[in-house]
């Protein structure tokens, strides 16, 4: 009796502590991009989210593929319009109207998909774009809302735009400094009123790695969430560019007189490799701090309460644009095969914790290209290297890197390892003049990793685009290091 009571407690304990294992935090989604030259099929992911009890998704567009992964499931989805489409919805309306339909309608009902919002455009007030979003911005979100109302569903998917934090400043760094930038006013306080009538969330991006990145006397520890450092603005103390960061758009809101706006974070999260400050250590220390952070629903001196944040972002994607760094292809709390990376504990408790990794993922064969170890000549290593990487994502070898520091004939090996794995192990991609080779045995080492590539889920690839993509891509500086 007193052992089967004992079993009955503990049994229900356990399973008690299985279920709030499976929870991730309430309110914190992932990021979802689509810029990798192998994509892990939509179903395992959508297991895999499912395992570590991630119940939001953040996607960068509508591919109906994985859209419908999601059917059936309570994870809340918000669907993305590049910004290349911009200008087209907002000059037809027909076109926002055919949208919806297909890519928001079609998905939704019983067993559908829980579509939550739509994210029209991406940061498309970065400075770098030189203006080109500012005009159509705000009339493709009219047109997609009107499209969403008329199709009788505008209370229940939401309209927004995710913007990156430079849309607003404070020339002292103080927050309470903070508005919204110049050239730019007139149609942000456009955009508040649109969201704000239609119960929509301010969605900003907020990247303290960038901080860190782009400034050489940025304090290091201001960064994180456990730093020592402190900023005091008026009777708030920072200890965190986070919060210092939030509370800038706080005051923007408020001086532009739209101070009850929800603020959703679309973007959070730290890099692994392609620059000093990127790695597993660091990125553990930023999002553990982070959810640990959000679970204590302390919020910021300015925002009190729990705040909604979307992690930036589930896999390596080889195919980013690494114009921003070499380490915008390393943002994945999961790598390219949705390994996890480093312990991560979803529920905000800390714990040292591997996430789940993705299960199911078929890899090619066992098999990686490196350089033939005899007879190199040096310029001729130089140029293949150079070749190599113009056509694969070498990003690792950057200085910081994790490959940063091996030798030239290791630089070589890798370079010409990642051409052959983007190619599907194709023989030709192994040549380089007879001076590559294909081996059976990792050629890894403790700080430098030679991936073999998984079985493209073939469907989301298109056809020539991974070899655009990475030759626009090109970087040259670091074979020059050598010469
Ligand atoms: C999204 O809508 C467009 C029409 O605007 C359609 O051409 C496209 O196929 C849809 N996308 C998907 C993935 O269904
Ligand atoms: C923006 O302008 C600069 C300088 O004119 C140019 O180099 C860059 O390619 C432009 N970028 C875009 C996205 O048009
Ligand atoms: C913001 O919310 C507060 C508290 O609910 C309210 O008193 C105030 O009028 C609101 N301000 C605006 C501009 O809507």
């Amino acid at each position: 009796m007193m052992r089967a009571q004992f079993l009955t407690c503990c049994l229900m304990m356990l399973m008690v502590v299985a279920h709030v294992k499976g929870q991730a935090l309430a309110g914190i989604g992932v990021n979802w991009g689509s810029l990798a030259s192998h994509p892990i099929e939509p179903s395992i992911v959508v297991n895999m989210l499912k395992d570590n009890g991630i119940k939001k998704i953040k996607l960068f567009d509508s591919d109906s593929w994985t859209v419908n992964a999601f059917a059936g499931t309570d994870i809340e989805v918000m669907l993305g319009i590049p910004n290349d489409q911009l200008n087209r919805f907002a000059r037809s309306f027909n076109d926002a109207k055919d949208w919806v339909k297909h890519n928001v309608s079609k998905h939704l009902g019983n067993g559908g998909v829980n579509i939550r919002y739509v994210a029209v455009g991406n940061e498309p007030f970065l400075k770098s774009y030189n203006d080109s979003y500012i005009k159509p911005t705000l009339p493709a979100m009219q047109n997609i809302q009107k499209a969403i109302e008329e199709a009788g569903l505008g209370g229940q998917v939401k309209v927004t735009v995710p913007l990156n934090a430079d849309v607003y400043e404070s020339h002292s760094n103080m927050p309470s400094d903070g508005g919204f930038r110049s050239d730019i006013y007139d149609l942000m306080i456009q955009i508040l009123r649109f969201l704000n009538n239609n119960k929509s969330p301010f969605l900003v991006n907020i990247y303290p790695f960038l901080s860190l990145y782009q400034s050489q006397d940025f304090p290091q520890d201001f960064a994180f969430f456990d730093g020592g450092k402190t900023i005091a603005d008026r009777n708030n103390q920072y200890t965190n560019v986070f919060d210092a960061n939030f509370d800038t758009l706080l005051w923007s809101l408020k001086k532009a007189g739209y101070p009850n706006t929800t603020i959703v974070v679309g973007e959070v999260g730290w890099p692994t490799d392609g620059d000093k400050n990127a790695n597993n250590n660091n990125a553990k220390r930023f999002n553990q701090g982070f959810l640990k952070k959000m679970a204590s629903k302390k919020g910021t001196p300015l925002h009190q309460g729990p705040i909604e944040a979307y992690l930036f972002s589930l896999f390596d994607e080889d195919l980013k644009s690494i114009d921003p760094g070499n380490f915008e292809r390393h943002w994945g709390i999961f790598r390219f095969d949705g390994i996890p990376k480093y312990a991560l504990d979803f529920t905000g408790q800390g714990r040292e914790k591997m996430p789940i990794g993705a299960k199911g993922v078929q890899y090619q064969e066992r098999k990686w290209c490196v350089l033939r170890k005899d007879g190199n000549d040096m310029n001729e290593m130089v140029n293949a290297l150079s070749y190599a990487c113009q056509g694969a994502d070498c990003s690792s070898l950057a200085p910081g890197g994790s490959c940063g520091k091996v030798d030239l004939p290791h630089r070589t090996s890798y370079a010409f390892n990642q051409y052959f794995q983007v190619r599907d192990q194709s023989v030709d991609a192994c040549d380089f003049s007879g001076m590559g080779q294909i081996v059976s045995d990792d050629p890894s080492s403790p700080n430098c990793f030679f991936a073999v590539e998984i079985q493209s889920s073939a469907h989301l690839l298109k056809a020539g685009h991974v070899v655009t993509v990475l030759f626009i891509n090109a970087f040259l500086f670091m074979f020059l290091n050598f010469m």
